[in-house]
């Protein structure tokens, strides 16, 4: 029997080249090795968002249609949607009532969401007993699969680490062995920053999204930050200062091409300009047959809504088989 991933999105909208080549990538590789169920987390994309459910539904499809595009395969994967499980939020009671309310208070990715949440302005701006409950919710999400390793971004680590620790705390309290202490699964690709150089993310405007379209990539390629200090094209440039482009050169191109572009910006052969153009070619070369993908996805919605039917269902079976045995180890009725 092969061993169980569980991992998730939430439903943000269309996905950036960081989720890709963060996790996605991972997923398309671990799903031959591993029974793998990804899902779409609406719930907690509730979580702060709950004042703004009008996209909610294309959200949801839309990230299905990226990861499908990308090459999760729902032949051998299970894709499915959280809230189209509802047996997650029976195990999120359960696991609430067994969970330290000090457990949730410190986690540090917790924090910083509630960080951000508080500069908001409006209603939206208070941390709800939903939002405390994330990773709670999360743990949830693995645990009803009993999953023995989950393949995440490492902004997600935090999170699991609570979710091991509840795993273990339910095996002490119930004096079993039912759960797994799921571990995370890091990819061991770099992570990608954004246009400006920081994190890349879409609330920061500074992403390069799956679906943009060629055109879009190229002129996003051209803001990339390059090396500060460079006033002219031919001055002599320096590619390990160089903020963000050269980065991405890394992590797109093979090394020879690297070695190149190293030399020639050293040299000042090659001013900052063209070498984002070429950038921009490279990467769009890069995601030409995902994004040829997407289009057909995205025309062909019916064939989209029953892979995600489907996989719901197929995801029900199994957590109400697991839950079953969950509610007998602790005594319900
Ligand atoms: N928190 C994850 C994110 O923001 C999404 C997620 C929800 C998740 N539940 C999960 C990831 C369970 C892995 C496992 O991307």
């Amino acid at each position: 029997m092969k061993e169980r991933i569980v991992s998730g999105m939430r439903s943000t909208g269309k996905l950036h080249l960081g989720h890709y080549l963060g996790v996605i990538q991972n997923w398309v590789k671990l799903q031959n090795e591993y029974d793998s169920y990804f899902f779409v987390a609406d719930w907690h994309a509730l979580t702060t968002k709950y004042d703004k459910t009008e996209n909610l539904r294309q959200d949801v499809k839309d990230v299905v249609i990226d990861w499908l595009a990308c090459g999760i395969n729902p032949e051998i994967s299970t894709i499915y949607v959280q809230s189209l499980v509802p047996e997650t939020a029976e195990l999120n009671i359960y696991l609430s009532m067994v969970t330290p309310q000090n457990w949730v208070e410190r986690d540090p990715t917790l924090k910083d969401m509630a960080k951000i949440l508080r500069t908001k302005e409006g209603a939206n701006s208070e941390v709800s007993y939903g939002l405390m409950g994330y990773p709670v919710l999360m743990s949830s999400d693995i645990m009803l699969f009993n999953a023995s390793a989950v393949p995440v971004g490492i902004d997600q680590v935090a999170h699991i680490e609570i979710t091991r620790d509840i795993a273990r705390r339910f095996n002490n309290i119930y004096k079993t062995q039912f759960f797994n202490e799921p571990k995370p699964l890091l990819n061991n690709c770099s992570l990608i920053c954004g246009l400006d150089g920081n994190k890349m993310g879409k609330s920061f405007k500074n992403d390069i999204k799956i679906s943009d379209s060629e055109e879009e990539t190229a002129k996003k390629v051209m803001t990339a930050i390059t090396d500060r200090s460079r006033m002219r094209k031919d001055d002599p440039g320096h590619p390990d200062e160089c903020e963000v482009a050269f980065k991405y050169w890394k992590i797109f191109a093979d090394e020879s091409t690297v070695q190149n572009v190293r030399c020639e910006c050293e040299k000042g052969l090659r001013g900052c300009a063209d070498c984002k153009k070429q950038l921009g070619a490279l990467i769009n070369e890069k995601f030409a047959p995902i994004r040829e993908k997407r289009k057909y996805y995205e025309s062909n919605p019916a064939e989209v809504e029953k892979i995600i039917k489907e996989g719901s269902e197929k995801a029900c079976i199994q957590a109400q088989k697991n839950l079953k045995q969950i509610k007998e180890i602790i005594g319900m009725y």
